[in-house]
C-alpha cells in the first residue's frame, strides 16, 4: 500500500463519488486531506470518512483558491477532480448561456485557477496533480459538446502544461474514466450505464487509480480507465506526454 504519511492533500469534489473515494483512500494512506466541495452536508461527512477537513469553495472562484493557500505552508497531493454533467441533454440548443458558463466554470476554469494558485506550493514539495478529464475528453460525445469540449480541454492543459512544471519538480497527469457509478449519472448510475450497453466501476476503483498516479514519477500523460462491458476487466490504455 502506498504510503503518503507527511503529505499534504487537496481534493476538489471531494463531496462526492470519484472525489470522495479519493479523499478516502489518500487519508487510509496517510495523508492529511483537505476535502474541497460546494455540498457542505456531503463534504462534512465526506471529510469524516476520510478523517480530513472540509472546506467549502467554489473551484471556478480564484479568489476562493488564494483565501485557501494562503493558509496553507506546503502541498504535496492534488486531484482537481470536480465537474458537472447533465445526464439528460441531447443536442447544443439545449444548452443555455448559464449552463454553458457553469461547464466552463467548474470544469475547465476550477481546474486552470487551481492549478495555477498550487504552483508555488508544489514547487518546493515536489508534489503531483491529477486531473480528472473524462473518455469524452479523448472520444466525442454528440449530445453533450460542451461537457466533452472542457475535457478536451484538460488534456491539452496537461499536455501543454507538463514541461514546465517537470522543470519545477512537480508531476501532473489526466485521468479519464470511462463509466463510473457515481451521483453525476443520475439516481440509478448503473441503470444509466447498462441501458447504453456499459458496464461502470464503482467510484473505489478510481480512488486506487488516482493514488497510482499520485505516487507515481511519470508526468504529462493521459490516463484512459475504460470498462469495455465486463467490470472485473478495465482497458487501461496510455497516451504519452508527447
Ligand atoms: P459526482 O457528482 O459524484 O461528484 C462531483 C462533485 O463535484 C460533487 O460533490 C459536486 O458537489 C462537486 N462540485 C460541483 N460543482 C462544484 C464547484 N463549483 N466547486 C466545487 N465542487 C463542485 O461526480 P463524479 O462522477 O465523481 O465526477 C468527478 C469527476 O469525474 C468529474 O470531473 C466528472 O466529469 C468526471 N467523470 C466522471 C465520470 C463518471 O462516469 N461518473 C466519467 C468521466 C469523468
Amino acid at each position: 500500500m502506498t504510503d503518503f504519511g507527511g503529505k499534504q492533500a487537496v481534493v476538489t469534489g471531494a463531496a462526492s463519488g470519484i472525489g470522495r473515494a479519493t479523499a478516502k483512500a489518500l487519508g487510509d494512506s496517510g495523508a492529511t486531506v483537505t476535502l474541497l466541495d460546494v455540498n457542505d452536508e456531503l463534504g462534512k461527512s465526506a471529510a469524516e470518512e476520510a478523517g480530513g477537513t472540509y472546506v467549502h469553495l467554489d473551484v471556478s472562484q480564484p479568489d476562493e483558491w488564494r483565501r485557501l493557500f494562503s493558509s496553507f505552508d506546503r502541498l504535496d497531493l492534488l486531484h482537481l477532480n470536480a465537474g458537472i454533467y447533465d445526464i439528460s441533454l441531447t443536442d447544443i440548443t439545449q444548452i443555455s448561456d448559464e449552463r454553458y458558463r457553469a461547464y466552463m466554470g467548474v470544469n475547465l476554469d476550477g481546474v486552470f485557477f487551481g492549478l495555477r494558485e498550487a504552483v508555488p506550493l508544489l514547487e518546493p514539495s515536489k508534489g503531483a496533480v491529477v486531473v480528472t478529464s473524462s473518455m469524452a475528453g479523448l472520444m466525442p460525445l454528440p449530445g453533450n459538446p460542451v461537457y466533452s469540449a472542457t475535457k478536451w480541454a484538460l488534456i491539452g492543459l496537461v499536455r501543454s502544461v507538463h514541461g514546465d512544471l517537470e522543470g519545477r519538480g512537480i508531476r501532473i497527469n489526466a485521468l479519464c474514466p470511462g463509466g463510473v457509478a457515481t451521483p453525476l449519472m443520475g439516481d440509478d448510475p448503473h441503470a444509466f450505464f447498462e441501458s447504453r450497453g456499459l458496464a461502470a466501476f464503482e467510484p473505489e476503483v478510481l480512488a486506487g487509480t488516482v493514488v497510482e498516479m499520485l505516487a507515481s514519477d511519470r508526468s504529462g500523460e493521459t490516463i484512459l480507465h475504460r470498462p469495455p462491458g465486463d467490470p472485473e476487466v478495465f482497458e487501461f490504455a496510455r497516451l504519452p506526454a508527447r
